[in-house]
Order: structure tokens, then C-alpha cells, then sequence
């Protein structure tokens, strides 16, 4: 079986908690990351112990063999500590030579990116220009993908050949990048000091050692498995909106995050990837880290209340969460982009005790007609919602779906009317076994 697991909104839905799930159900051979590197923080609490990860597959938690694959980009010194509480090996853990390596120099670019980005400089002011900082993690993600879009990026394999370290070709790619930044006016090598340079390229060389044993061929490793019909799950990170071909650019991430990543991320043909099932993850309301448009933005005390109970901070960042009532037109948009088979409704909990529940059903122009909104301009739009009445009672420790409260269940068919699939799994805690699972199959 052929699985992925996709955030429809977002991105922390919970994907992280629902790959755990299925990890442990099915008989899941290899998970694989596919997209982004250490912005995404996928939680995952097995009522044992609590993990958050960010660039290793969730699958590690419970010892299934871990892909990192070429389209995601590596903090090394972070996945090496990332990986401290677990047992590796060469047979259980695989990062592609091909994964773009995040130097130092791209987290101060990031930062310095999104101050300029917020700056009320004379020619914004001048020109009547709208500031648009993006609210990045600052982990260096845009600036390591853009080196890698223009061809002065540094990949693992740069630093690591056929289980040796070489460091030589590290050194001549990692200056050719620096010759070629620049940073305030000058190069980015002012920022290292020229002196500190091979302290630098040391620190690489002894990280490099410390992974070298794993770093393969990914892609030629998938074509194998998926050849021999093992059984894979694709882990994705971030969420449909934040997809940066698909989601509400320039308020999204520098990756594909949805099923359209899988095939170029992973360096196989689209045809070689048959995905027997698509779960798309959606938490029973909306939440957003960082800026752009968010359509039915709550905000007060109900804000307040709900980012307690659901705990909507940043698991990256620690910033609190922005939040907003469940919208039925973009999710469903996220549906059709990723062929969703069955969803997985996660925080379904955290609504208890709200007095009424509102879903955005439609969005409207500055006339008023109904339209099918541009992702890119969400701000422009107005929303109408249909409301209907919460529910008072604690869910958390229910395990069946005939025991949930009424208007509970209507609020589940609702989505799923507005959305065309059926919820298969019902998150109502964040451990492994808060999951009401509703069918035997998941496939069909
Ligand atoms: P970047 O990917 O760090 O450049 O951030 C771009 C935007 O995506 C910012 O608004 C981030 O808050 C958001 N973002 C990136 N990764 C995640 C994630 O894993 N979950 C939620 N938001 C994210």
C-alpha cells in the first residue's frame, strides 16, 4: 500500500499525531519526508512519551524505517540532535545525498529578509507600497531553496560521497556561495569575518562525519522499495496553503506541500507512485502561523480560550496561533488538488463548550457575488458562514462515534457533506489512543 498524509490547511492539522496512528495500525514499511526542512514541528504524544520532530518522518518514533528524500532541505546540526533519542542505523534511516543543505548564512538572510520585508522605508511610504512581511520560521528555508533554484546551493552530497566525507568539494561550493551573496550592501562573508571561515567548514566536515553513514541515494532506494510493493506512507509537512504554487502566495512556504510535491521531491515519475489512499488532515477550525490572510478570524476572548485548550502555539516557533472558524470552500479546494480519500478531523475536542460553531460556505467580491476565490487574494474577499449550535460535553475520552454528542455529529456530516469525503479518523486528544477510527478499511 501506497499512502500519503497531507495537510489541507495551514499546515499544524496534526499530521504528525495521524502518521503515528497509521504507523502503528498498518504494517507501514518506510515513511518518507518529502518537502521543507525544520519549519515544519510534527507532534506525536504515544501516552509514553512526547516527541516533536521536524525534518526526521514520524514513523522513527515507532521504528519504521525513515526517507528524508531529495526535495527536502537539511539543517544538519539540528537533525543531529533531532535524532539523539532514537536508535539508528544504516538500515533504518536514509537522507538523500540530493537534499540542499541550509548554511548558517541562510537563517541570518531569512531574519534580515522578513525586517526588511516589515521596514517603512521613504520608497514604501513614496510609493504607496503595502509591506508584506511573511511571518517566516527564520529556519532558513527560502533563502536555502532560492540558492538552490539558482544553482549556487550545496547538497549533502557536496559534503558527503559514497559514505566518506569530502570535505575539499564542500569547501569550493560553500565559497562560491559566499563570493556569490550579498548581505547589507557588502558579501555575506562580512558576516561570517574572513578569519572564521574554516572553523566553519570544520564544524561541516565533523557534521558530515556524524552522518555520512546514512546519506544515499534515496531516489534509487524508492524505486526498489516501491518496486518490491513494500508498503510507504509520504509524510507531508506544512499544510495546502501554504504550498507555494497552490497556496496564498507570497504568505506561504518555498515547497510543495501537496501531493503534486511527492513525484518531483522524491526523484521518481508520477507514474510509478500509485497512492492507494490520500488522507487529508483538517482540525475542526482553522489556525495560521505568520501573516497573511486568514477568512473568519476569530479573535477575543474565544481566540484566547480556544488557543489554551487546543495548546495553538508555533511547535517550531512557540508563537501563538492565529485562529478562525472552519472553512468548507478552501478546504474543499485542498480536497479536489490532492484527490483526498478519506480525512482525518483532528482537535475535534477543543470545540466543546463553544456556543455556536460557524463554517464559511461562501466567499463574495467587493459586489457581492459569489465567486471561487484566488488563493493569492484572500484579503479581498468577504465570507458567509452557516452557524449552528456546540455542544457542552467532554469528547476526549470517548472511543466510539455513537457516543458523541448530537450536534457533534452534525457538525462532523456538515464537513464532510460540504467536502464530499468521509472522516475515517476522529481526533479528540493528542495521544495515539484519543482516535475514533469509524471504518475497517481505510481504502474504499
Ligand atoms: P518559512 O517556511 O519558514 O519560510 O515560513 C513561511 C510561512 O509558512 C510562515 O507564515 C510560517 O509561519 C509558515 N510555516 C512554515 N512551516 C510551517 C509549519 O510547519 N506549520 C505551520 N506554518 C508553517
Amino acid at each position: 500500500m501506497i499512502l500519503a498524509v497531507i495537510g489541507l490547511q495551514y499546515g499544524d492539522e496534526g499530521k504528525g499525531k495521524i502518521v503515528d496512528y497509521f504507523c502503528n495500525l498498518f504494517d507501514i514499511d518506510y515513511v518518507v519526508r518529502f518537502n521543507g526542512g525544520p519549519n515544519a514541528g510534527h507532534h506525536v504524544n504515544t501516552g509514553d512519551g512526547e516527541y516533536t520532530l521536524h525534518q526526521v518522518p514520524t514513523g522513527i518514533v515507532s521504528g519504521k524505517k525513515s526517507i528524508i528524500a531529495e526535495g527536502c532541505i537539511v539543517d544538519l546540526e539540528t537533525l543531529i540532535k533531532e535524532l539523539e533519542p532514537f536508535k539508528i542505523s544504516r538500515d533504518n534511516l536514509f537522507v538523500s545525498k540530493d537534499a540542499h543543505l541550509i548554511l548558517p548564512h541562510h537563517k541570518v538572510l531569512d531574519l534580515d529578509m522578513e525586517l526588511r520585508r516589515k521596514a517603512e522605508t521613504n520608497i514604501k511610504a513614496h510609493l504607496g507600497i503595502k509591506r508584506r512581511p511573511i511571518g517566516s520560521t527564520g529556519r532558513g528555508i527560502s533563502p536555502c531553496y532560492v540558492d538552490k533554484s539558482n544553482r549556487i546551493g550545496v547538497s549533502l552530497g557536496d559534503l558527503v560521497n559514497n559514505k566518506k566525507v569530502c570535505i575539499d568539494r564542500f569547501k569550493e561550493k560553500f565559497y562560491e556561495n559566499l563570493c556569490l551573496t550579498e548581505w547589507g550592501g557588502g558579501n555575506i562573508i562580512t558576516w561570517y569575518g574572513l578569519s572564521n571561515l574554516s572553523d566553519v567548514v570544520e564544524n561541516f566536515r565533523a557534521l558530515g562525519e556524524q552522518i555520512k553513514d546514512y546519506v544515499c541515494d534515496t531516489s534509487e532506494l524508492l524505486a526498489n522499495v516501491i518496486g518490491k510493493k513494500k508498503s510507504v506512507l509520504f509524510e507531508g509537512a506544512q499544510g495546502t496553503m501554504l504550498d507555494i504554487n497552490k497556496g496564498t502566495y507570497p504568505y506561504v512556504t518555498s515547497s510543495q506541500c501537496t501531493i503534486n510535491g511527492i513525484p518531483s521531491s522524491i526523484g521518481l515519475p508520477f507514474t510509478k507512485i500509485k497512492l492507494d489512499c490520500v488522507i487529508g488532515v483538517l482540525k475542526a477550525y482553522t489556525t495560521r502561523v505568520g501573516e497573511g490572510p486568514l477568512p473568519g478570524e476569530i479573535g477575543g476572548e474565544l481566540a484566547d480560550k480556544l488557543r489554551e485548550k487546543g495548546y495553538e502555539y508555533g511547535r517550531t516557533t512557540q508563537r501563538p496561533r492565529r485562529l478562525a472558524w472552519f472553512d468548507a470552500v478552501m478546504t474543499k479546494r485542498a480536497v479536489e488538488l490532492n484527490s483526498v480519500t478519506a480525512l482525518a478531523l483532528t482537535k475535534l475536542d477543543v470545540l466543546s463548550e463553544t456556543e455556536y460553531l460557524n463554517v464559511i460556505v461562501d466567499y463574495r467580491d467587493k459586489e457581492g457575488n459569489k465567486i471561487s476565490p484566488n488563493a493569492s487574494r484572500l484579503d479581498e474577499y468577504s465570507v458567509n458562514y452557516e452557524c449552528s449550535n456546540g455542544w457542552k460535553e467532554d469528547i476526549s475520552q470517548l472511543e466510539e462515534y455513537d457516543k458523541l454528542p448530537e450536534m457533534c455529529k452534525k457538525y462532523i456530516e456538515k464537513i464532510e457533506k460540504y467536502l464530499g469525503v468521509k472522516a475515517k479518523l476522529i481526533s479528540v486528544g493528542a495521544e495515539r489512543n484519543q482516535t475514533i477510527s469509524l471504518y475497517p478499511y481505510l481504502v474504499g
